[in-house]
């Protein structure tokens, strides 16, 4: 598999974001998770008549990766409809922040999917809580 650039990856979301389940907000989200052996994850938001039982798509791209055994993540793009893209919500940057410090985040506006900004997960959320303050 070649190398995968940062316009493919927003690529990959574009398609994860058609499957966006967002009735009450009609905001889909779509992101696509890449792990360090180049196999990407789709993830799209999935919301509830509950309204907070919504899960983000980021998150939902995460549990997916890491209940099917990945572990180590490059990058993850997301799109939505929005200026400038969507940028992550506090919850999925904790997870993120958690389980893919180094990767880099790719955002982009759906409608203007070549506009794309560049992150890194560890610095979208400054001295995160991680595993390391609980008692070993
Ligand atoms: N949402 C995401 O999926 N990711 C984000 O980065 C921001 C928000 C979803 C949650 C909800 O379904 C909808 O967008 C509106 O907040």
């Amino acid at each position: 598999m070649g190398t995968i650039r940062r316009q493919d990856l927003i690529a990959e979301a574009l398609k994860a974001r058609k499957r966006a389940v967002a009735p009450y907000s009609q905001f889909q989200v779509g992101a696509a998770l890449l792990t360090a052996v180049g196999r990407i994850i789709h993830g799209a938001n999935v919301e509830s008549a509950s309204y907070g039982l919504t899960c983000c798509a980021e998150r939902i791209a995460l549990f997916k990766a890491l209940t099917e055994g990945e572990k180590s993540f490059t990058a993850i793009a997301v799109v939505a409809r929005a200026p400038g893209g969507p940028m992550p919500c506090g919850a999925c940057r904790q997870l993120l922040a958690e389980y893919a410090p180094e990767a880099r985040v790719f955002i982009a506006d759906s409608a203007q999917p070549t506009r794309i900004k560049t992150f890194r997960v560890k610095n979208l959320l400054p001295g995160a809580f991680l595993k390391s303050a609980l008692p070993q």
